[in-house]
């Protein structure tokens, strides 16, 4: 890709509105542009990242034996009522009525609507274990929408349901969600904590959030420094090994529940178990913030000049850039390279603008692409060119001949399996 052709509109100055880092970096790189008070449009940049992430997401919920759906965001109100949530809810659930004045609802959260397909669709204990997910735009008309798309009223989740014959194999499955979990935040390059929570209005017995470790998040998290175990608020010690608990602060991006028979029991999705008893399915459910997730990358991964994307997420991973477009043998190195890189498979971009080294160089760092080749005059005259590595900021001098091994060597570094 070419930067000349790429619509990322930047801005120098912070914007007035941003509280946070992520926020502003975002609106200033050109990912994210907002519509209204937390609604957001995602420009090209901001919508590979959300690709990414939502690639990795997909994949591990598969791998796990997820089966991607897509459900409606307009929910009928009856079902909302038969669970009691359309009054429990509050202002936050989207509420309007279509032409027959019947209530209708902005899907905030899944389960009436997956709980319904289920009670039609599974009959026998022979369709069980079942997992389905989706990755879709949920509604909430939060009091105080803020830090951009970290708290939205409309954004991308990936939430998945598990349906299960019993509490043990319910277990089951939410054992396997917390590994796919862990799996995914780990793919994405991102520092992360599972943390027993509190299971708020989804409800259930057990549950857990994932909260990705940031100096700047909202959430305070009470961790061992022995065992590495991590508690919610209000203990001293460690459960385990009693050591005297430290304090962290992370931002929540994942939260998985056991739900049990909360929203079977009432809707009667009932199935008919190998003796013949009829039961309620026994549920899970499990959700990620794709756009919470991305704004926490950023908030975990930054620095004064801009963003240092882990380079499983990064829009591009690694940005040409010509010192002087104008000077021919720099352009044509910087072509050669390009072509090189991108038969072995690369996703790179190029700055081949007309404009100043230093304004170049600004951006790619507020951009935050893992990996910047320089092309200049001065390295070209020994036939090397200049790697420098945005997530560390190490600069080195690379032989033009060997920036393929040189790369490889960079991305096993960068990428953590
Ligand atoms: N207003 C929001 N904006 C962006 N992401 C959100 C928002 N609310 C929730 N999420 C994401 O969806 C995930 C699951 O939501 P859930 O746990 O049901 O919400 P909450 O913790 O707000 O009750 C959260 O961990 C978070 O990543
Ligand atoms: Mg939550
Ligand atoms: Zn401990």
């Amino acid at each position: 890709m070419k930067m000349s052709e790429l619509f990322a509109p930047t801005l120098k100055e912070s914007p007035q509105e941003a509280e946070v880092v992520s926020h502003s970096y975002m609106i200033r790189a050109g990912m994210i542009r907002q519509l209204s008070s937390g609604i957001y449009t995602f420009l090209p940049l901001g919508m590979r990242v959300i690709e990414k992430i939502s690639n990795i997401v997909r994949e591990e919920m598969n791998l796990a034996g997820g089966q991607e759906i897509l459900m409606p965001a307009m929910h009928p109100g009856e079902l909302w009522k038969e669970t009691g949530r359309w009054d429990i809810y509050g202002p936050e659930l989207i509420r309007f009525k279509d032409r027959r004045e019947r209530d209708f609802c902005l899907g905030p959260t899944h389960e009436e609507i997956i709980t319904d397909l289920a009670r039609r669709e599974i009959k026998s204990y022979r369709q069980l274990p079942l997992m389905l997910f989706q990755i879709q735009t949920k509604f909430r008309d939060e009091i105080r929408p803020r830090f951009g798309i970290m708290r939205s009223r409309e954004f991308i989740m990936k939430d998945l349901y598990s349906f299960d014959r019993d509490e043990a194999d319910m277990e089951k499955s939410y054992q396997k969600m917390y590994q796919a979990y862990c799996k995914v935040f780990d793919r994405c390059g991102l520092e992360y904590l599972a943390v027993p929570a509190d299971s708020g209005v989804i409800g259930g017995k057990i549950s857990h959030e994932f909260i990705i470790v940031a100096p700047t998040g909202e959430e305070r998290i009470l961790i061992c420094p022995e065992c590495k175990t991590a508690f919610p608020e209000g203990r001293e010690e460690c459960e385990h090994c009693k050591t005297p608990l430290e304090e962290t602060r992370g931002i929540e991006v994942g939260h998985i529940f056991q739900l049990g028979v909360k929203y079977s029991e009432p809707m009667r999705a009932y199935f008919v178990d190998q003796d013949g008893s009829e039961k309620p399915l026994v549920m899970g459910c499990y959700g990620i913030g794709i756009g919470r997730t991305m704004a926490a990358a950023i908030e975990a991964n930054h620095d004064q000049q801009g963003i240092r994307w882990p380079w499983s997420i990064a829009p591009f991973e690694i940005e040409i850039i010509p010192i002087n477009s104008k000077e021919e043998k720099i352009r044509a190195t910087s072509k050669e390279i390009y072509s090189q890189l991108k038969d072995e498979g690369y996703e790179l971009i190029i700055d081949d603008r007309d404009v100043r080294a230093g304004f170049k160089f600004s951006e790619a760092d507020l951009i935050g692409v893992p990996v910047q080749i320089i092309v200049g005059e001065k390295l070209l005259k020994r036939n090397s060119l200049e790697v420098k590595i945005r997530t560390n900021g190490e600069r080195i001098e690379v032989e033009k001949t060997s920036i393929g091994s040189a790369l490889e060597k960079i991305k096993n570094n960068l990428v953590r399996t």
